[in-house]
């Protein structure tokens, strides 16, 4: 293993549902890191969940903590954090992914984050009527900024979070997940 990967902080950006916890984890076992979930951070500090917390205080107010939050945990040298879907939408948050972070995009077409979230009930964003629609919107808003955040892009629509590990684990190795250093 290169020294790579093991002296800074590895994020994942991506859309709700693109598995950024799941990878997370297991990209961080399997590097030997330590793993954030900004999402958990955030809610152990409110001591309610995000769903809770948008209905009571509105999604500007969420913004503020989670730009703390990742102001945080990107200061964290080895280690593995996996972001909220939303996080990208701040300047400074993906100014601190770019800069500090070698930054791995999950992408996944909306179509088959709607195919995994359909049932879940979590993600306030996706409490309307039509959550394939609202999907669809994000995803536009949204694939510039995740791509523009990150060192590279990793497919996450069919393959298994094993071979997504694996080629995360070979594109670092390559040294594709070189930092920027032009913000
Ligand atoms: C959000 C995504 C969520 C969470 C919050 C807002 C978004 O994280 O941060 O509900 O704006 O897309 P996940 O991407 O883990 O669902």
């Amino acid at each position: 293993m290169t020294g790579n990967l093991r002296s800074g902080c590895i994020s994942l950006v991506g859309l709700p549902g693109s598995g950024k916890s799941t990878i997370g984890r297991q990209l961080a076992t399997r590097l030997s890191l330590q793993f954030f979930d900004s999402d958990s951070v955030i809610e152990r500090q409110l001591g309610c969940s995000i769903r809770e917390f948008f209905e009571r205080e509105g999604e500007s107010a969420f913004r503020d903590i989670e730009q703390t939050v990742i102001d945080e945990l990107t200061l964290k040298l080895s280690c593995v954090v996996s972001t909220g879907g939303g996080v990208v939408l701040k300047l400074a948050n993906r100014n601190v992914l770019r800069t500090r972070c070698q930054t791995v995009y999950l992408h996944s077409p909306p179509l088959e984050v709607f195919r995994r979230l359909r049932h879940d009930r979590s993600r306030p964003l996706l409490q309307v009527a039509d959550p394939l629609a609202r999907l669809e919107g994000l995803y536009l808003e949204r694939d510039p900024l995740y791509r523009e955040t990150a060192s590279f892009v990793v497919e996450t629509g069919r393959p298994s979070v094993s071979t997504v590990v694996n080629t995360i684990v070979v594109q670092l190795e390559l040294g594709a997940g070189t930092l920027h250093t032009d913000a």
